[in-house]
């Protein structure tokens, strides 16, 4: 059975990726490690918990020599829009912290999956179905230490033999925790301001594409490519994998199937803007089709109907 340690598992993919985890491996067996904001109770009381700096190395080790971890999923960086207010504390986070990630896994022999991002592309990059292997320079910190990231984590499996797999995410789409400081941000919030009735000013210009994921299929992309067949994996880092791509007017427009009064106006953010635009409108994941089966379940109509179910639910209930 295997011993997982979740580090950035408060965050809006760990808070829900620990949950799964947890289910499927025994709740015993998946600690979830917070760096600073309080867990949900769910969180916390549905398997252990520990407070770990993932970039305090000392305190990394500890953790996952306490818990017997042979398995870490990698999730604390600061995403692309607060990486721009604050480059330096960017490269902190998202590169030391991986690297004392990678470097507690080789010491300890531990298997790890690292996400990377869209924000790995940048305008140099071709944009529409963009390749697994392609050109990647972008433009942004966030972008940088998604590089950076990428190329640590091939040199840690090739030079030490550490299990390093990973996936670029889209824009990940969800329902339990708030994205902070991303700039595909805009397609969570647009769902929260249906449900309560307001109407949604979107930061990104019409006609701005981008690749997205619902979170079921998010986390099983972390789940299937850590459980895969090693000996099929041509690539082992950063698979392109999308299951969408829309602009803000699309899925205004599929929400408004649900909410026929909803309205939507633009206040472009020239930041956010200049981020997007650098990203891919859609990326090309036939590697990861080929070499571990991914295959999404959701797609906009689908992941519509389903957000605006939950969301209405924790509404009535009075959670925002
Ligand atoms: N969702 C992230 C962001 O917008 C992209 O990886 O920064």
């Amino acid at each position: 059975m295997k011993k997982i340690l979740v580090t950035g598992a408060v965050g809006q993919i760990g808070s829900e990726l620990t949950l799964a985890l947890r289910e499927r491996y025994g709740s015993d067996n998946v600690v979830a490690g917070g760096r600073k904001t309080e867990p949900s109770p769910q969180l916390r009381d549905s398997g252990p918990f520990e407070w770990v700096d993932c970039t305090n190395l000392g305190a990394l080790n500890e953790a996952v020599k306490k818990y017997k971890i042979d398995t870490m999923y990698h999730l604390p960086a600061l995403l692309s829009a607060v990486a721009e207010a604050k480059p330096q504390m960017a490269w902190h986070v998202n590169i030391n912290g991986l690297y004392n990630a990678l470097e507690v896994c080789r010491e300890q022999g531990c298997a790890i999956f690292v996400p990377s991002s869209i924000g790995a592309f940048g305008l140099s990059t071709p944009l529409d179905n963009t390749p697994q292997d392609t050109v990647q320079r972008p433009n942004t910190m966030y972008g940088v230490t998604k590089v950076a990231g990428e190329l640590l984590c091939d040199y840690y499996h090739k030079r030490f033999g550490v299990d390093v797999r990973g996936v670029r995410y889209p824009g990940i789409v969800s329902n339990v925790t708030l994205p902070g400081g991303g700039t595909t941000d805009y397609a969570v919030a647009i769902y929260y301001e249906a449900v309560k009735g307001n109407k949604f000013t979107c930061y990104l210009k019409e006609g701005t594409y981008l690749d997205m994921m619902y979170m079921p299929d998010a986390i099983k992309a972390g789940i299937d490519l850590m459980e895969a067949d090693p000996s099929r994996l041509k690539h082992r880092n950063a698979f392109n994998v999308t299951a969408m791509s829309f602009a803000p007017e699309i899925i205004f427009q599929e929400i408004k199937k649900h909410v026929p009064d909803f309205e939507m106006d633009y206040q472009v953010d020239p930041v956010r803007q200049a981020i997007a635009e650098s990203w891919p409108n859609k990326m090309d994941d036939i590697c990861a089709r080929e070499e571990w089966g991914w295959a999404p379940e959701y797609d906009l109509p689908k992941m519509t109907a389903d957000m605006l179910k939950v969301l209405r639910e924790r509404h009535a209930r009075g959670d925002f």
